[in-house]
């Protein structure tokens, strides 16, 4: 609520549309669609020890890594709900070999196509802790009018329109972000709709929160090992040791990163030479959302909104969030690969 008027993440979104005369309002109906497609996943993850969703899928998705239920439960519904959309060509998820593409003359004429983690931090769901949902948003480079093609999936983090994500935490929210502002909505389950609850996102430029899994401390290279012991170091001016925290859900990590400073890194280490996350579905839309609040998402190479895909699954190292850590990150490791 601002200044005790409620507003609707619908209403907000047509006001922003408002503003650009040429704009047609498929976005935000999308928006819409995406939003219903979490107030379902929510529905399911709020009641989830009371229904049988709990526990191991007994399958393997494309990266081979074991199914929860739920992720199964929040991909089949998103694919569902933007199968009935108007403004969806097709989508691509992380759950999923290929992508897909909707095949009737509706979807073959709408311009987006949207890709998808339909549940990340899996490996919370059966602990209670935060998991969430991240959805990009990018305009489709096939011809309008046919369907669409792996092509539009392809595209680099520079070329997305809109990314955002819901999270599952201790309330409901959505951050959504367009290249203008990030704006956060919680969901108020009395009317079943996401209202305003944080304008225009700004990541502080400093921070004073590391947040890795420092359980692999032995597999990094020379440079993370010295990042890490700079974190742990005493220095009353500047704040250090930082504090860790690691829920080990990218969506809650970056959403605390989001809102109080720090530094989320997922590296490349001698048994995963690319990282871990998934250059579509968790690095492109979290950098997107990080860098329109003013923060960095960088792979210890370049901006990863830069890289170009080749493959849909493709793995990248991240270093993410306020732009002066992650700078100071990249400094302190690169230092460490030029000397050593
Ligand atoms: P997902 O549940 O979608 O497979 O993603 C899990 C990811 C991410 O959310 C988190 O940051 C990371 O895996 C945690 O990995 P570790 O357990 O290796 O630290
Ligand atoms: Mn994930
Ligand atoms: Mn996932």
């Amino acid at each position: 609520m601002l200044q005790g008027k409620l507003i609707t993440l619908d209403e907000f979104t047509i006001q922003e549309t408002r503003k650009f005369p040429q704009a047609t309002g498929e976005l935000s109906s999308l928006l819409r669609d995406i939003a219903l497609a979490g107030k379902v996943i929510n529905n399911k993850v709020r009641t989830a020890g009371l229904s049988d969703v709990l526990g191991k899928q007994g399958s393997s998705n494309i990266q081979g890594e074991q199914q929860e239920k739920l992720d199964v439960i929040a991909d089949e519904t998103l694919i569902h709900v933007l199968k009935n959309s108007a403004d969806c060509a097709g989508i691509a998820s992380e759950e999923n070999d290929d992508h897909v593409s909707y095949e009737d003359t509706f979807s073959a004429n709408s311009k987006y196509v949207v890709l998808f983690d339909p549940l990340d931090g899996s490996s919370n769901i059966d602990v209670n802790a935060s998991i969430g949902t991240i959805f990009s948003i990018y305009r489709r480079v096939s011809e309008l009018g046919k369907t669409c093609t792996e092509a539009d999936f392809l595209q680099p983090g520079n070329k997305l329109m809109a990314a955002g994500y819901i999270i599952y935490g201790s309330s409901t929210m959505m951050v959504y972000a367009t290249k203008l502002s990030v704006n956060g909505f919680t969901l108020d389950p009395s009317i079943g709709e996401f209202c305003l609850s944080h304008p225009n996102i700004k990541v502080p430029e400093n921070g004073k929160i590391y947040s890795l899994n420092q359980g692999n401390t032995n597999k990094y290279s020379e440079g993370m090992k010295a990042y890490l012991n700079y974190c742990m170091e005493s220095n009353k001016e500047e704040g250090r040791p930082y504090s860790h925290r690691y829920i080990g859900s990218m969506v809650g990590d970056l959403h605390r990163t989001l809102i109080k400073g720090g530094i989320f890194i997922y590296p490349a280490d001698k048994s995963s030479p690319n990282g871990k996350l998934r250059l579509q579905y968790e690095c492109n839309p979290m950098s997107f959302i990080v860098e329109a609040a003013g923060g960095l998402g960088h792979t210890g190479e370049e901006r990863v909104m830069d890289v170009v895909p080749t493959e849909l699954h493709q793995r990248v190292p991240i270093y993410i969030g306020s732009k002066n850590m992650v700078n100071k990150a990249l400094e302190i490791i690169k230092e460490k690969e030029v000397v050593g």
